[in-house]
């Protein structure tokens, strides 16, 4: 028996990093999906297998002595196999669609979808349950997730998302079309982040007053979003890039990507933590092809995407 699973990526529209500091953020699920493959082997072995590597163990082996990102399907196989006292293994099979280690939530998107493909094996799992066990496993590789991710690929569609008051649906009219542009360089979300707090330690009065103009712009943003506003939303998605700049979490390959894609957007900003990463441009479906074609010109990975409002997909 095979028992498959998929999830989508997503973006951060409005909100990175002042989000960690109370400000509501602005996420929403993409048409790009990591599909998952479970199946029960004979072996008493956890095998995984993905397009960036694979991991192969005894059922036994502690969690401490794994250094794979394939960790969390590890965690979740043999969480599963321990809990229904299973006396066999698992091989996962893991296909995606979303490039890994740029911001597009590839690694919340593997949580949920290994979750909800692994315990299916076992028993039908409710998606709160399949969130929980996801944020465990994604927890195996960064420790500090606020949740959001998972939860906007479990759920798919647009949310918004604050420390204290955790996550909401935003319901829409229409979909938005974006082109997402790669800039190739990873990052590491961790280190950004700490050197946000460092700027923020050094220039308090300036990033307090950072963090209450990008409240009042998600919450302009909330109001453009109900009536569809792209012209208005596009200028706010500069608005957002220019404090994003300020804090010092852009550099010149970014600063170029997205002034290419302004040109012809309704604007164009960083998604996720920056410093590398991709950028998002929203722009009007009649153009998407001519945009692409703009972008690719100039040797740029990118793609186009829109809301996913199905989430997790088990079949
Ligand atoms: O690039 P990503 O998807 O890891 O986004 C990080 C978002 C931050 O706001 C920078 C950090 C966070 O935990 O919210």
């Amino acid at each position: 028996m095979k028992s498959k699973a998929s999830a989508p990526g997503k973006i951060i529209l409005f909100g990175e990093h002042f989000v960690v500091y109370g400000v509501k953020a602005i996420l929403c699920a993409i048409d790009k999906r990591i599909t998952v493959t479970s199946e029960f082997i004979p072996e008493e072995r956890i095998s995984i297998k993905s397009n960036i590597g694979k991991l192969e163990l005894p059922i036994n082996t502690p969690l401490a002595k794994i250094e794979s990102p394939l960790k969390p399907f590890f965690y979740l196989a043999q969480k599963m196999i321990k809990k229904h006292n299973h006396k066999s293994g698992i091989k996962v099979s893991v296909e995606s669609e979303i490039p890994s280690g740029v911001g597009l939530g590839s690694s919340s998107a593997s949580c949920v979808a290994g979750a909800a493909s692994i315990s299916k094996l076992f028993e039908e799992v409710g998606n709160e349950k399949i969130l929980e066990l996801s944020i465990e496993a994604e927890k195996t590789i960064f420790e500090n997730t606020s949740g959001a991710d998972c939860t906007v690929c479990t759920f798919g569609g647009l949310m918004q998302y604050d420390r204290k008051n955790g996550f909401s649906k935003i319901d829409l009219e229409s979909n938005f079309h974006f082109i997402i542009a790669n800039s190739k360089i990873e990052h590491s979300t961790d280190s950004i982040v700490s050197n946000v707090q460092e700027f923020k330690k050094n220039n308090e009065i300036k990033f307090s007053e950072l963090c209450k103009k990008e409240s009042e712009l998600v919450n302009d943003v909330l109001r453009f979003l109900k009536n569809n506003d792209l012209k208005e939303l596009g200028e706010k998605m500069q608005e957002n890039q220019q404090f994003l700049e300020t804090i010092g979490v852009s550099n010149e390959k970014l600063r170029d990507m997205i002034k290419l894609a302004e040109k012809f957007s309704f604007g164009a900003k960083i998604t996720g933590a920056g410093g590398g990463g991709c950028i998002i441009a929203l722009v009007e479906e009649s153009n998407l092809k001519s945009n692409l074609y703009e972008m690719k010109e100039k040797n740029l990975e990118c793609f186009s995407a829109k809301i996913d409002f199905k989430g997790l997909n088990t079949f």
